[in-house]
């Protein structure tokens, strides 16, 4: 089995995706590729500078390619993902609920999915890369050496969207987490591009009651099956 594998994690939120693909990236020395985060940025600078650039006018979606090619935004990927605007860090900004909202009706849009999807498969190309998003593994590399597709009930979901978003100092109560989160999930699955689904040939895994390391041990064991075959 070659050694630069891409793997991808796909998902809804809170099935545990961020927490389970940059364990598994450590484990294998991968890059881990937050591509949630290439929309969040996205929809940041839209929310602060759509609406004044160039002439002062409001962009509208119909001026998304040209607020797009006049946008500087740039992306590092390490242990997290960290986005720049104009050089300024906004990566703490990018993750308050009212982003989380804006990033997915933003990612509707088919100017901003060729956009962000061209410059994942600029990233991903040479491999060695955890990829995790709701498209990775459906879209970006539908030939990704292994994809997985992570899931868990609604209730748990929610539950750890509230303490991911509390331990980031982000205030929010548990039932307004759970209505936002349950709209994201369904606009995600049902708009036409590129939606949220289970990629053809992905692993599914339900991490409900399990934790992430539990979660990125079955991964990891699953891996390390395909290449024991593979040299078999
Ligand atoms: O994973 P996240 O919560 O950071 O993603 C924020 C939004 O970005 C999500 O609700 C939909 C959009 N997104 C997408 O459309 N495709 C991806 N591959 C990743 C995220």
């Amino acid at each position: 089995m070659k050694k630069h594998l891409i793997i991808t994690i796909d998902g809804p939120s809170g099935a545990g995706k961020s927490t389970v693909a940059k364990m598994l990236a450590k484990s294998l020395n991968y890059l881990y590729i937050d591509t949630g985060a290439m929309y969040r940025g996205v929809a940041y600078a839209y929310k602060t500078e759509g609406i004044t650039q160039g002439t002062g006018a409001t962009t509208s979606l119909n001026d998304m390619e040209t607020f797009l090619k006049n946008l500087s935004i740039r992306f590092e990927f390490g242990e997290e993902a960290k986005v720049f605007i104009n050089d300024v860090d906004v990566s703490y900004a990018i993750r308050t609920p009212e982003i989380s909202m804006l990033a997915s009706s933003l990612s509707q849009d088919r100017s901003v999915r060729t956009f962000l999807t061209e410059k994942q498969r600029e990233i991903g190309a040479s491999g060695h890369i955890v990829m995790e998003g709701r498209d990775t593994g459906s879209v970006v590399f539908p030939e990704a050496d292994v994809k997985f597709y992570l899931d868990a009930s609604e209730e748990e979901r929610a539950k750890r969207r509230y303490i991911e978003l509390s331990e980031k100092g982000i205030n929010a109560d548990i039932s307004s987490v759970k209505d936002d989160m349950s709209k994201r999930d369904r606009d995600d699955s049902r708009r036409d591009i590129a939606p949220l689904r289970i990629p053809h040939g992905a692993v599914v895994i339900d991490t409900t009651g399990i934790d992430a390391k539990g979660v990125t041990d079955k991964l990891l064991k699953y891996i390390e099956g395909l290449e024991h075959n593979a040299g078999a």
